[in-house]
């Protein structure tokens, strides 16, 4: 593959709820992400991503947009936009937005007037069936059907996620047309891109067929004929021409539903979308991303194969995105590291895990200090749309309350949303207003107060980016090809990247023992995640929780 300015990008993700509040009104805002430009930078990251900042009743936090040409007033103003591009050109930082074109809010005026209006020019821009009962019985990703009667006719709208949030007509050529006019005028003002929410979904099977139950609920997944369906194709080529090919930018896609014999249309030479981001190993822990209660039992030797077959399908195509935390995600530490969330070796050493696979490494606000999940102890604690519709869901499907406040816990997408920990005082020093969500229970210990502190994780992620970015084995560790390589133990994790000039091998522990690796090709070690691993011989020694990259 040809090589390309952003895959050698550090991608850091903003949820701009609750980054930093300038105003002291306990909701972050972009004033506040300007004035982080300094730590953005201290870190070492060139690109921030921002979740949606425009105006929305904010019922799914911004996922709900209601009009596509403005900044939401808690957030600022569009000149607050501006200035924080314009400043953070200047420290060498690149920003991409997000780009919400499957459904927009009820609130927006096209939906308005739908509602206001029998007649409206944009019922076409939405998707609207006629009839006395609801078209299908598929069930939305937040929960209950995906159809909603507007009021006074017999019409029922349909809605993939929640209910404040219509779907978009893709069928119609005209709101294909608006939605392109929107995306050029934001790249027309200095973004470098987009990070493109839920676009699998843009596509439905037209034939509206019901499906087979499979939940006591009596509804059936909408994934099954709502989202990657034969046709998506022609609209996600349109896109690309009509946008992003006319710019010099970068898009990453959220694309659930796409197999890996597909990656070709979708990344490939020429595909819709310069990267993807792959969820098949974020979701190990469950069912589906979308059923919280069914948890499933996992070995790192399963993350281990997940993970290879993830890259090795997409090096096969085209580029990746990797990550392991996002604003849907719950808390890396936790989820991978169970127990040992708040050991800072193992969060060090998962940290190295993802960072050193084959693609653009993203970074969530809070991950560069190790943050873990929260413990909220009734479910009125909840702000996130799907925790609630998950919690009652998990009830009806047989788990008790307390079970289903666990499943919750562990899974909720607030456990990312919560205030990022500035300090250990009040907030987290976050806002001197009570946040718009309550702090995670552990800001007093785990926050910002690491930076500059010898062997904090913060610190760790500062050194592990410049290794990356500005080190002698950038060629190797951006472009280099990865491999699979032999595991010697179920709780370890490793990989081989080759280079031109060199091959880089990869050993991640995540055992309680010390783990020995005889008759590796390794000739020096390059990067520890702690002190105390050894290369003898070409025997290497891991001690519990460490990896290592060391060279042929
Ligand atoms: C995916 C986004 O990441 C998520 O936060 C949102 O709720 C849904 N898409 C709907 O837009
Ligand atoms: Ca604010």
């Amino acid at each position: 593959m040809e090589k390309i300015w952003w895959q050698g990008e550090i991608v850091y993700q903003i949820y701009p709820k609750s980054f930093s509040d300038s105003n002291h009104d306990g909701i972050g805002d972009l004033k506040g992400i300007t004035s982080k430009l300094d730590y953005l930078n201290d870190l070492g990251i060139t690109m921030l991503w921002i979740c949606p900042i425009y105006p929305s009743p904010m019922d799914d936090n911004g996922y709900d947009i209601s009009d596509y040409f403005g900044v939401a007033p808690e957030f600022g103003t569009l000149q607050d936009l501006e200035e924080l591009i314009e400043e953070a050109i200047k420290s060498g930082i690149k920003i991409i937005l997000d780009l919400v074109v499957n459904h927009t809010s009820d609130e927006h005026n096209w939906f308005k007037d739908v509602l206001a209006n029998p007649n409206s020019k944009y019922k076409d821009y939405y998707v609207i069936k006629e009839g006395k009962t609801k078209p299908t019985n598929w069930r939305s990703v937040f929960g209950g059907s995906v159809w909603e009667k507007i009021p006074g006719r017999e019409e029922y709208y349909f809605h993939s996620f929640g209910k404040k949030q219509p779907d978009l007509n893709w069928e119609n050529p005209e709101l294909r047309q608006e939605i392109y006019k929107m995306v050029n005028w934001w790249l027309d003002k200095g973004i470098s891109g987009f990070r493109i929410d839920a676009i699998t979904f843009i596509k439905k099977d037209l034939a509206w067929k019901n499906l087979p139950v499979d939940g006591v609920d009596g509804l059936s997944k909408v994934t099954k004929s709502g989202r990657n369906m034969p046709g998506i194709d022609v609209f996600l080529k349109e896109l690309q021409r009509e946008t992003f090919s006319k710019h010099h930018c970068v898009t990453v896609a959220e694309a659930p539903g796409v197999g890996y014999d597909e990656l070709g249309q979708f990344i490939g030479e020429d595909g819709f979308f310069d990267m993807i981001f792959d969820f098949k190993y974020a979701d190990l822990d469950v069912k589906s991303g979308s059923e919280w209660f069914v948890r499933l039992p996992w070995t790192y030797r399963e993350l281990n194969d997940k993970i290879m077959d993830s890259q090795e399908a997409i090096q096969r195509y085209g580029w990746g995105a990797n990550f392991i935390e996002n604003h849907d995600q719950p808390r890396a530490t936790t989820k991978y590291l169970q127990k040992k969330a708040r050991n800072s070796d193992a969060v060090k050493t998962l940290g190295a895990m993802y960072f050193f696979l084959k693609g653009t490494p993203f970074i969530y606000q809070g991950q560069e200090l190790g943050v873990i999940n929260f413990e909220r102890e009734t479910v009125s604690d909840f702000n996130d749309l799907s925790s609630i519709d998950q919690y009652q869901r998990s009830i009806n499907e047989g788990l008790t309350p307390e079970e289903a406040l666990h499943i919750v816990n562990l899974r909720s997408r607030d456990n990312s949303r919560t205030p990022f920990p500035w300090s250990a005082e009040e907030n987290g020093g976050f806002s001197t207003a009570t946040p718009w969500l309550k702090v995670t229970e552990s800001y007093t210990e785990i926050n910002a107060a690491q930076v500059g502190v010898e062997g904090s994780i913060y610190e760790f992620y500062k050194e592990m980016i410049d290794f990356r970015q500005h080190g002698k084995y950038f060629e190797t560790l951006v472009y280099g090809d990865i491999a699979r390589l032999p595991l010697e133990s179920d709780e370890m994790i490793a990989y081989k990247r080759i280079g031109q000039t060199e091959t880089i091998y990869a050993y991640f522990n995540f055992g309680n023992e010390v783990l020995n690796l005889p008759n590796s090709r390794a000739k020096e070690i390059i990067f520890e995640t702690a002190k105390g691993t050894k290369l003898e011989n070409g025997q290497i020694q891991l001690p519990a929780n460490t990896g290592i990259l060391v060279k042929s």
